[in-house]
């Protein structure tokens, strides 16, 4: 059988750390409020002028060195964001140039912080069909430009970001046969508009700044991150017992930890990053899995879930042998 085998993985975070104690002087907030509310004590922030195409672009120099490949060895670039450089063209074929590479295919996904699970069942498609051999599968964000810094519940609560892996076809035979990604299950329902949204775009006329009910977004997260991490493990013939990592979406360690509960795995089988980068969107799957890997917790062979939900609602998870 081929599948979706990961080849390599990096990520790269923008310079300057903002840490909570800088809001206490722009709004009403303390860092106590945010640690014991998100489990947020910094994240970063793109410098003026800095892109998403920038991040993306360094995150997957990163991801194509560990893999030891070059950017003409890559078929497709699936990127996955909600805050591109430019209305069009696409940050996909942006990062493509920036990564000098002149062949395949390149295109952006938009599923808000579910985005990654949409990228990569995107490219496990791809790859298992036969339409490519090796996609760069990115997650890159820049959500510090959608914030309405009057709004103390939703600014404190977003980073910026990115995040890439190569995956590579391969025909799995032996003590390879199970690695790679094993299963993946999307979900949405747009009545879910209202509680997660920005309130703007091309068509409207302006950029807009993001909109939340933080109360609402919780009360749907861990049930559909539970029950779609749950669906994804069934049609991989597995249960959360054989998980090794959970790699949730890092929106808010509340969230990370009842979802875990819910699917009784331990927090010690958690990755966790949102205490340094906060909610980076569809870039915070792929930095846990780089920076997972890069604290030695993350090996070859582990059983990985990774499970996200956000605007849309869009939510999905994606089960793969690392
Ligand atoms: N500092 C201090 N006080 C604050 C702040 C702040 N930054 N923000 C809100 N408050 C106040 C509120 O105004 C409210 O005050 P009030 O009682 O006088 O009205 C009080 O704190 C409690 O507010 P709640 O909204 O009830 O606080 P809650 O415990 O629900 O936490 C939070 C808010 C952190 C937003 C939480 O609801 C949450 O995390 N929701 C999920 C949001 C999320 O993760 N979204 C992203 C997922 S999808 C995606 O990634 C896009």
């Amino acid at each position: 059988t081929i599948r979706a085998v990961v080849k390599g993985v990096g990520h790269y975070l923008p310079e300057r750390v903002v840490p909570n104690s800088e809001f206490e002087a722009l709004i009403d907030t303390s860092d106590e409020w945010i640690r014991t509310r998100s489990g947020i004590e910094r994240r970063h922030f793109a410098a003026e002028g800095q892109t998403t195409a920038d991040l993306g672009t360094r995150a997957a120099q990163a991801a194509l060195a560990d893999a030891g490949l070059a950017a003409d060895d890559i078929d497709a670039i699936i990127v996955a964001t909600s805050t591109a450089d430019l209305t069009f063209p696409s940050c996909a074929t942006m990062i493509q140039a920036g990564l000098g590479m002149t062949r395949g295919f390149a295109f952006d996904v938009q599923a808000v912080c579910a985005g990654f699970a949409f990228a990569l069942t995107n490219a496990n498609a791809l790859i298992i069909s036969g339409q490519a051999a090796r996609v760069l599968v990115i997650g890159a964000e820049t959500f510090s430009r959608l914030m309405d810094w009057t709004d103390r519940g939703t600014c404190v609560l977003f980073g910026d970001g990115a995040g890439a892996l190569v995956l590579e076809a391969q025909d799995g035979t032996g003590t390879t046969a199970d690695r790679g990604i094993l299963s993946t299950d999307l979900n949405s329902d747009g009545r879910h508009k209202d509680i997660l949204y920005v309130d703007g775009g091309t068509s409207t006329g302006t950029t807009g700044h993001l909109r939340m009910e933080g109360k609402e977004v919780f009360r749907h997260a861990i049930e559909k991150l539970a029950e779609t991490a749950h669906r994804a493990l069934d049609k991989a013939g597995l249960d959360a017992g054989d998980v090794d990592w959970i790699v949730p979406h890092q929106a808010n360690i509340r969230i990370i930890e009842g979802t875990a509960r819910k699917m009784q795995v331990s927090m010690d089988r958690v990755i966790v990053t949102v205490q340094d980068h906060g909610n980076t969107s569809a870039a915070s799957i792929p930095l846990a899995l780089s920076v997972g890997k890069a604290r030695g917790q993350i090996k070859p062979g582990d059983l990985i879930v990774t499970e996200a939900i956000g605007g849309g609602l869009a939510w999905g998870a994606v089960v793969l042998r690392w």
